[in-house]
Formats: structure tokens, sequence, C-alpha cells
């Protein structure tokens, strides 16, 4: 693709204003994680997590970075690119998505206890949304346990209190205009088999369930009432 039809991707539209803005400025760099590599243990080991942030994150980085030095966009958001994705190169796809998703994806877990206690309003869009706090782990169990191959399973916001669940392949995301799932999401989980394997081997299932032991729900909260930062 050409760099002007970049250009005129970024210049021509309204970027959507209400987007998490999560991973800076291009060029891109690899922020440290909220915790420690060993605070999420036992659900995801220190060995792990040290090696899906040191490793995995920043080869997403690094080639995102790559990726957009042959075009002529500079200093832009990573929302915006992710915006009009179908204006760039498939790397910038795939690894902006690789960078976006994980930033994310640490940001919704905590090994902070006050943050992990699910809030009123929470509960209420659950409730809503899925009929009980159960019922919807048990939703985002299934829907995570189904899914083939690599991918993201995504909480998302239709409305104030309307949430529903959905996977995406790959490190495709709901903020890409080529991606089917399109929406706020408020919640995210990696399904790559690098977020779990070395401890829970091939039972995503599993992981899905002891996920929910450390998401932070404050944020999730905050996310949910339109507090995206
Ligand atoms: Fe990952």
């Amino acid at each position: 693709m050409a760099s002007m039809s970049i250009a005129e991707a970024l210049g021509g539209k309204n970027v959507q204003q209400a987007l998490i803005a999560a991973s800076g400025h291009e060029p891109f760099h690899l922020g440290p994680l909220p915790y420690a590599y060993d605070a999420l243990e036992p659900v995801i080991d220190r060995e792990t997590l040290k090696w899906h942030h040191d490793v995995h994150h920043r080869c997403y980085v690094d080639r995102l970075n790559e990726a957009l030095a042959s075009t002529s966009v500079r200093g832009r958001t990573l929302e915006e690119i992710l915006s009009h994705v179908s204006a760039f190169p498939q790397a910038v796809r795939d690894h902006g998505g690789g960078h976006w998703n994980h930033t994310f994806f640490w940001s919704v877990m905590t090994d902070c206890k006050e943050d992990q206690e699910i809030s009123p309003e929470l509960l209420k869009a659950f409730e809503k949304s899925f009929g009980s706090l159960d019922a919807f782990k048990a939703e985002f169990v299934r829907v995570g346990s189904q899914h083939v191959g690599s991918g993201w399973l995504w909480l998302i916001k239709d409305g104030p209190e309307r949430l529903h669940l959905a996977t995406t392949l790959n490190h495709d995301n709901p903020l890409m205009d080529v991606c089917a799932v399109r929406g706020q999401p408020i919640l995210v989980c990696d399904l790559w088999e690098h977020a779990y394997y070395l401890h829970f081997k091939a039972k995503r299932e599993d992981f899905l369930r002891q996920f929910f032991a450390l998401v932070n729900w404050t944020r999730v909260h905050k996310l949910l009432i339109g507090d995206y930062h």
C-alpha cells in the first residue's frame, strides 16, 4: 500500500475517540509490567510471565517499528494506526495488534486484592447481559476454550450495561477497521499457548477458569463507565 494512502487514511477520517490510549506514540516502546514477574503466581508462573513480556511482547514492538519504518507514518498513536490498519502493510496489523493486545492484557490483571473486588455496577452489567456473574464466567470459559488456534478473548461493551464476549484470530482486535469484532473492550485474555503452556500444557480451559483470580476488576469497572486512562 502506498504511503500516500496511509496519510490520507489517518488524516482524512475522524479516529474513534473513546479508545483506550494504551501504547504511546510511534516509535513504540516496551513498557514495564505493572507488577513483579512472580506476582501472578500460581496462575501465571514467573518464567511464563517473564518470557511472555520480555521476549514475545518485545518482539511485537520491535517488528511493529520495523514495519512502520517503511511507511510515512510518524508520531501517531497505536490506536490511530489500528483504526485504519487496512491502509497499512500486514505486518502492522500483526505486530501492532500484538503490542496493543499485550499492553491491554497486562493492565487488566493485578496482584492487588482490593482491585480484585467486583463492583456493584459490574455485577449488574453481568446479570443484565449474561444472567449472573457465574453465567458470565461459564460463558467466558466456554467461548475461550472453543476458539480454534491462537487469538484473544474479549469482553466488549455495547452500551452502558450491555456486554458480550467474542474472540479474534491471531492479534486482531476490536479497534481494527478490518476486524469483524468491533467495539470498546473492557477485558481481554490471551489465548496463545505461550500465555499458559508451561504451567497448564494444553489445558486452556483450566487457565481460563483460574484467570478470574487475576482480573483487575477496578480497571474493568473504570472501562465500563468510560474511564479509558
Ligand atoms: Fe501473548
